[in-house]
């Protein structure tokens, strides 16, 4: 049985002061954390904070992105094993804002890929497609395109992908349920045909606590990829405890289904 997986990437904000606050509050949201796994992206410098306040371990930690080999002369990168040093189990790869505002290549991801697997590092997966390529009905290969370098990740490697699309990334325009079912069955039919296993599929994208049961309800959405709405615990924990919500009510459906 899989289970749903929700994300928060903080992006570049908060200060390592409030990350004891933001640790408390989720705690007690008291959510039902059996149901689901929990990753949290901070900044690398909150890793070592974030580490030993959640080290209650209601949450996992993740990086947002890692340097493309084990060390060497990548100045301003961190390794994979640095992270894991730091008590991160997963990184964060292929994000929007690597691929669009710092141009980061297929050819760059793949070698970041190729170190934080080789680190035992879990990967979140990112990929998406901009307003224009959607316009322009590419978005299917655009995705199929990024997800390309995942056939460097040998079978059974913990790997999730995560479905964002640029356009709904920080806009407050939240794909549609539909959009992103039809996004994730992509992605899902793609992994079965070419890496012989479907991943857990979140999507990214201007999710809210008002907004996550019904994504969560649809076939194919394992879980949420959360920007601005997971700076503040409260609105991290509604997310998922509706998330969750929409998530139970989408497998006793396809349990009366398969009766
Ligand atoms: P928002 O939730 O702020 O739209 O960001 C999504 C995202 O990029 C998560 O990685």
């Amino acid at each position: 049985v899989i289970r749903p997986l929700f994300a928060a990437n903080w992006k570049m904000n908060k200060q390592v002061s409030e990350v004891r606050a933001y640790v408390q509050g989720f705690i007690q949201a008291a959510l039902p954390l059996e149901k689901c796994e929990v990753v949290v992206a901070p900044p690398s410098t909150h890793l070592t904070t974030l580490g030993s306040e959640a080290q209650n371990r209601v949450f996992q930690i993740a990086g947002q992105n890692c340097g493309p080999a084990a060390s060497g002369a990548f100045t301003g990168e961190i390794a994979p094993g640095m992270l894991k040093e730091l008590g991160a189990d997963w990184v964060l790869l292929g994000h929007s804002e690597r691929r669009h505002v710092f141009h980061e290549d297929e050819a760059l991801i793949g070698k970041r890929l190729s170190a934080a697997l080789s680190a035992g590092l879990k990967v979140i997966f990112c990929v998406g497609e901009t307003l224009s390529e959607r316009k322009q009905g590419t978005t299917r290969a655009v995705i199929e395109k990024q997800l390309g370098n995942l056939k460097l990740a040998q079978k059974g490697k913990d790997l999730v992908v995560a479905y964002e699309p640029v356009w709904a990334i920080g806009t407050g325009e939240v794909a549609t349920p539909e959009q992103a079912e039809e996004a994730h069955r992509w992605i899902a039919e793609w992994c079965g045909a070419e890496l012989g296993q479907t991943p857990r599929i979140l999507y990214g994208g201007s999710v809210k606590p008002e907004n996550s049961a019904e994504l969560m309800a649809q076939r194919h959405v394992d879980g949420l990829l959360v920007g601005g709405a997971s700076l503040e615990a409260e609105s991290f924990a509604a997310i998922i405890r509706h998330g969750v919500r929409g998530w139970e009510s989408k497998v006793s459906l396809m349990k009366e289904v398969l009766k």
